[in-house]
């Protein structure tokens, strides 16, 4: 405790107050402080220039959650905040509807294979929520097949351990499946014949497995058995979009789904979402019930129209991809020759960071321990490891360094058997986002 009030004053006196007046402390639980070793990273950032930021207390980090995923090109990223700026000078929502949202409709659509019409929202709980009732509407069944973390709306929430204040009965609507494990999925469809009104999935960081008999992947196969079952197939792009390629996993994994949801990555920081799909499925939306104030608010459409410009003229999606393999590969190879069970796991441009203990189990006391040191060193790590279009080889050279420093100290610490005396603050707390 003591070291965390010397370090972080700022952060400190901030986070007093806010457990007085925020319940939770925060606004997105990701960005608690129990997701970081307490005493050891800031509490609040206030500042971001490309791939770096700054605490309260004037301290600088090479970041890599990049805001849970939003900050593809940079912060503070030039024709971006310029478009932003402009935008609002000139009016930031109206009375009427504003060309923009044609304009990032018109883009998306050229860009993201099943889009042939688009909505928008603000968080990716929107329209993911948006999805699950177009597919409702559509097909006149009201259960769900799910897979991965699909936000905090009741219809997913009431999934999660955090799902006070949810009528129980929601949960008889939702069925898990496991990614890479289509008999999975092909026993949700068997126990709930004529039921399931749509599949909703995320890709996590693994590729989907190929099926030796068919040769097909598992995203493919997912789509099959949702069709042959009458089912809508929704993917989740919310942290895929605009990393794996332009037109999303969809794209690069060559399977296109009915309906998708893009957010995270879409207008480089600022709030917007959207449902993009097939004429067929999202024509529901004329019925269905999805608007609100400001999900044509100009702010967020002016930064996508910016962002998605720059992934078409520049190139980003080789830069994170490029970037990330030097990163995975240089830790990871590394680790290997210390005999540390420890691995940046996933794809270059959205990995993650996993630490094993003797038993092969993940272990939370010793990823802090690569958190602490890490830190330390000036790299502000998360639950996940993204790549941005500012993040320089310097940058990538600077974090391999200090990662196999900690790398180090965290093999000294195993060795020691007392992992836990070697921590300079509070361990990194189970994470809320379950996957299945
Ligand atoms: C795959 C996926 N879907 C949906 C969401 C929900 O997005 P939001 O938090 O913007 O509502 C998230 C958020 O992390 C996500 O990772």
């Amino acid at each position: 405790m003591k070291l965390l009030e010397k370090a972080f004053p700022v952060s400190e006196q901030l986070w007093e107050k806010a457990q007085r007046l925020i319940p939770a402390g925060t606004q997105t639980l990701s960005k608690g402080p129990d997701q970081f070793v307490r005493g050891i990273t800031p509490k609040y950032l206030k500042r971001g220039a490309g791939s770096h930021v700054w605490d309260v207390d004037g301290n600088e980090y090479i970041d890599y959650p990049l805001a849970l995923g939003p900050i593809l090109l940079g912060y503070d990223y030039a024709p971006v905040t310029e478009a932003v700026v402009k935008q609002i000078k000139e009016g930031t929502t109206f009375t009427l509807m504003h060309p923009l949202e044609v304009e990032v409709a018109e883009l998306l659509a050229s860009i993201i294979p099943c889009a042939e019409m688009v909505r928008f929202g603000k968080n990716g709980a929107d329209v993911t929520s948006a999805a699950v009732k177009v597919a409702r509407a559509y097909t006149g069944r009201e259960h769900i097949a799910y897979c991965g973390y699909h936000g905090c709306q009741d219809w997913y929430a009431v999934t999660t351990p955090r799902n006070k204040g949810i009528p129980k009965a929601f949960k008889d609507y939702m069925h898990p499946f496991e990614y890479n494990r289509i008999e999975s999925l092909e026993k949700v469809f068997a126990e709930n014949p004529g039921k399931i009104a749509c599949v909703i999935m995320e890709v996590p960081g693994t590729d989907p497995a190929i099926d030796p008999a068919t040769g097909k992947n598992f995203l493919q196969l997912v789509k099959d058995i949702a069709h042959k079952n009458g089912a809508v197939f929704v993917l989740d792009e919310i942290v895929t979009g605009f990393r794996y390629s332009i037109g999303g996993a969809q794209q690069y994994y060559n399977v296109t789904p009915d309906l998708a949801c893009f957010g995270k990555g879409m207008s480089n920081g600022f709030a917007i979402s959207a449902i993009v799909g097939k004429r067929e499925f999202m024509n529901e939306l004329n019925e269905v019930f999805f608007s609100m104030t400001y999900s044509g608010d100009t702010v967020g459409l002016a930064a996508a129209k910016a962002t998605i410009e720059e992934l078409l003229n520049k190139p980003v999606i080789e830069h994170i991809w490029e970037m990330g393999e030097k990163l995975h590969k240089g830790i990871n190879d590394f680790a290997t020759s210390e005999g540390v069970n420890f691995k940046i796991f996933g794809k270059p441009p959205r990995g993650g960071i996993s630490v094993k203990n003797a038993k092969g189990e993940d272990d939370l006391l010793l990823k802090s321990v690569f958190m602490q040191e890490t830190v330390k060193r000036g790299i502000l790590y998360g639950g996940p490891v993204f790549i941005n279009y500012s993040h320089s080889l310097e940058d990538i050279e600077k974090t391999i360094k200090a990662s196999c420093e900690a790398i180090e100290v965290l093999k000294g610490a195993i060795e020691s058997g007392d992992p836990a005396g070697v921590l300079e603050g509070e361990p990194v707390g189970v994470v809320f986002r379950q996957r299945n």
